[in-house]
């Protein structure tokens, strides 16, 4: 039975991604920052296989303590999927900038997966086939860049770094890292005009885990159906 961990799983990807995984029989290790009540009422039909951890994931202190409490009942852990994010100061130019507020999206894109990957990785490490999916944004490309978004641009571009530095790192461990766009999905980020549905982005981040999908040549960057993204 494989143990998933997902931050960010009370709405959205996130939770499709958490849907999904309780209906394929995983353990899932599903963070929050508030209960609502679809976490609520999956924790109800799943009450053998939903364990909600609440934290913030700028929340250091938080995590280190879920992730030592999560070590002293848990033996491994298979996937980490890093979905938590904020896209804010949307359509603003340089000069309109909030600094803090931008620096709060690289907090929680960038740094929400360090934190989360520090403290979660000798449980990782333990793991059969282990996975860590950061879900990154066709945003953080250098190549197709475009004006706006920038803390979450710069968030994402630097979160694929991350992807990259730790593909290097763990490639001894035989742990999977990838970033993964998933697509422009009508969720409360991408809008109710997007064309695809999370569940959709959900099934196909999935398959690329089982298929243990690697880039060969080039970024660990590929879009929910396995495509490779350039940066
Ligand atoms: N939607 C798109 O079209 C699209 C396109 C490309 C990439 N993505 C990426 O896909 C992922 C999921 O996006 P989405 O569309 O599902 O977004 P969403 O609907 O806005 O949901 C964002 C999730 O992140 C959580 N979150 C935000 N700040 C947090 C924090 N400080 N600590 C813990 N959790 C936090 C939210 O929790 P709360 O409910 O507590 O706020 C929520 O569960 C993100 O990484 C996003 O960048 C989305």
């Amino acid at each position: 039975m494989k143990h998933v961990l997902i931050t960010g799983a009370g709405r959205g990807l996130g939770l499709a991604l958490t849907e999904l995984a309780l209906a394929k029989g995983a353990v899932v290790f599903a963070t929050v920052r508030k209960m609502n009540a679809q976490i609520s009422d999956l924790q109800q039909l799943y009450s053998d296989q939903l364990i909600i951890l609440q934290f913030d994931v700028r929340d250091e202190a938080a995590i280190e303590q879920a992730a030592k409490k999560l070590t002293q009942k848990e033996k491994h852990l298979d996937v980490m999927i890093n979905n938590a994010a904020l896209l804010n100061e949307r359509n603003k130019t340089i000069e309109e900038l909030d600094i803090n507020a931008s620096l709060e999206a690289i907090d929680i894109n960038t740094f929400g997966p360090i934190r989360m990957i520090k403290h979660f990785l000798p449980l990782l490490r333990k793991g059969t086939n282990p996975s860590i999916i950061n879900i990154s944004s066709d945003s953080g490309r250098l190549t197709k860049t475009y004006v706006h978004d920038y803390p979450y641009g710069l968030s994402k571009l630097a979160l694929n770094m991350l992807t990259e530095k730790l593909n290097i790192y763990l490639r001894d461990d035989h742990i999977q890292v990838l970033s993964v766009h998933p697509g422009w999905m009508h969720t409360d980020m991408g809008g109710q005009q997007a064309p695809i549905d999370p569940n959709e982005a959900a099934k196909g981040i999935y398959q690329l885990i089982d298929q243990r999908i690697t880039v060969s040549e080039g970024c660990q960057f590929v879009d929910y159906e396995g495509n490779i993204m350039d940066i």
